[in-house]
Formats: structure tokens, sequence, C-alpha cells
């Protein structure tokens, strides 16, 4: 089983967090749902990244999968 995420593409997904509402983060890369978990990575060793929205507003989340400030984009991507 694969234990290395794919790229889902090499930039963050701009979202709309909605505050105490809980998501789940691709780790993988696979999922359809980008950058939200849809099962895809059961084919992997990897699993989503549950986090709460901490407040209403917009945020960058993680599309290349390689950030290390899961599951928010820290400019990882631009050296891939
Ligand atoms: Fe990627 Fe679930 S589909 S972590
Ligand atoms: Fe992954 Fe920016 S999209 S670090």
């Amino acid at each position: 089983m694969p234990d290395a995420p794919q790229i889902a593409q090499k930039n963050p997904y701009k979202v709309e967090l909605v505050e105490g509402k809980t998501y789940f983060w691709c780790a993988c890369g696979r999922s359809a749902n980008q950058p939200f978990c849809d099962g895809s990575h059961k084919v992997t060793t990897l699993t989503p990244v549950k986090f709460t929205a901490e407040a209403s507003k917009a945020a960058f989340l993680c599309g290349c999968k390689h950030t290390a400030n899961q599951p928010f984009c820290d400019g990882t991507h631009k050296t891939l």
C-alpha cells in the first residue's frame, strides 16, 4: 500500500470554513472532493486530518499534501 501522498495540485485550496464545524482534510491526495477526504485513502496507509474551524473565515488548505503544517498550506508547494 502506498504510504506517500499524491500531489492533488501544486497550490492551496481556498475554502470558507465555518466556526465550530469539523472537517477531514485529505492527506493522501487521492480524494475527488479536494481538499476534503472522500474515503479514497483506503488503498493507502494514510488517513485524513480531522480539524475543527476556530473561526468562520477563509483558509488556504494544502493541495500538494507536503505541508509541514497540516491541513494548512505553508508554502512547501513552491519547492515541489
Ligand atoms: Fe485522502 Fe481520505 S481521501 S485522506
Ligand atoms: Fe501544499 Fe502549499 S499547497 S504547501
